[in-house]
Parts: structure tokens; sequence; C-alpha cells
């Protein structure tokens, strides 16, 4: 990065767990978060920037006539603001190809599965539903297919007997949290990009699960 500080911007749609984490972790890292941008006024995740001094806007879906119109007024806003990186975190909607395209290998997203497993909704639900005896999350590289962007890092946590969605929400919220500080930090650092739709980490093409960060 030919900057001291990797300049980012993180997307929510709601209680921003993740992002507080991220902004935690900005204070003794390479990247700085310039702006947080909100799709729902009523996000808590405001709440946490507004605290750690950072810039907030509200871009309400609900006030656009399509998605392609609502994703120009994102991107057109986030080109304004010139970040390295976009980060989502619990960003609650898809995002059309244009928008992707515009800022390819420059999207981060995690998600609450081991993908390819259960891209989507529901994914501790889905996963109990089928009996795994393990699940987990994943972060990715976000392409135009949904959830389906190269995959840079994964973490585990165990099913047990009689666990409800919500146990498991629980203990997956936990792995996230220290999963997407590591990841944003390696790409802040210029050890991870994406080419050719693969996850490229220290000049190698990661695995298709990425690296499986151990406990
Ligand atoms: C997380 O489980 C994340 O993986 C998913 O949405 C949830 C957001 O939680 N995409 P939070 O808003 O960061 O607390």
């Amino acid at each position: 990065m030919d900057r001291k500080y990797c300049n980012v911007v993180v997307l929510i749609s709601g209680s921003g767990s993740n992002l507080q984490e991220l902004i935690d972790a900005s204070l003794f890292s390479n990247y700085k978060i310039s702006a947080v941008i909100s799709n729902r006024p009523d996000a808590f995740g405001l709440q946490r920037a507004e605290r750690g001094n950072i810039p907030t806007q509200i871009i309400d879906h609900k006030n656009y006539d399509s998605r392609e119109a609502f994703d120009k007024f994102l991107a057109d806003t986030i080109d304004e603001i010139n970040p390295q990186l976009i980060v989502l975190a619990g960003f609650m909607r898809i995002l059309s190809g244009d928008f992707v395209n515009r800022f390819s290998g420059k999207i981060l997203n995690i998600h609450p599965s081991l993908l390819p497993k259960y891209p989507g909704i529901n994914t501790h639900q889905r996963a109990l539903d089928a009996g795994d005896t393990e699940h987990g999350v994943s972060v990715h590289f976000v392409t135009p297919d949904l959830d389906g962007g190269p995959i840079i890092a994964q973490e585990n946590v165990p099913i047990y007997k009689n666990d409800t969605a919500e146990a498991l929400a629980t203990r997956v919220l936990k792995k996230e949290h220290l999963i997407y500080p590591k990841v944003v930090s390696w790409f802040a650092s210029g050890r991870l990009h994406m080419h050719k739709g693969k996850a490229i980490m220290d000049n190698e093409e990661l695995p298709p699960c990425g690296v499986m960060i151990q406990p």
C-alpha cells in the first residue's frame, strides 16, 4: 500500500458487532476506517461508529426505485471517499454485478458458514437441519456470485447435540470477531489480493477453503 494506512469503508445493516471488532483492532493496526455506511437508519452499528469518532452515512435503500439506482448512489458515495478497501460487515443487501465489478478485488465479506456450504441466509438452521457436526465462518472476496467469491480464511466451530440456531450463531460470531480484523490487516499490509478470481496470499494462490485458522 502506498499510504501509511489502508483506508477502509465499512458497510453495515444492523448490530455491527463485527464493525466494533474492526474499530477496536484498527487502533493498533495498519488500517483506518474512514467511513461507515448503513442502508438502515436504525442500525445500532451507526452508534458504535459515532462512539469511535468515525463519520457515518445512511443510504436507505427504501428511497431508491431500483437496486441499480441504490447501488449507483452507494458506489458514487464510496468513490468520493476513495477507500482502498470496502468491508461488508453484516450488510444485508445483495450488490449488483455493476457495483461489484466497479470495485473488483477491493470488497471483502464475512459469511456465517463454511462456504461453499450454505450461501444466503439462515445458515445456522440449515447446518442443524442437515445434521452437520461442524459449522463455521468464511471471509471471502466479493464477486458477482452471491457468497461465491474466492475464500480467504475459514474457521470451524463444533455443532453439539441439541444445539439451537441461536447458540450456534453466538459460537460462530465469536470466531467472526477474531477472523475479520486479521484478514483486513492482511489486505492492508499488501499480503493479500485477488487475481483472476483467485485469492492470493504472500504470492501464493490460496486453496479453495482459504487459510484454515486454528483456535
Ligand atoms: C454476522 O453473522 C455476519 O457474518 C453476517 O451478519 C452478521 C452480522 O453481525 N453477514 P454484526 O452486525 O456484525 O453483529
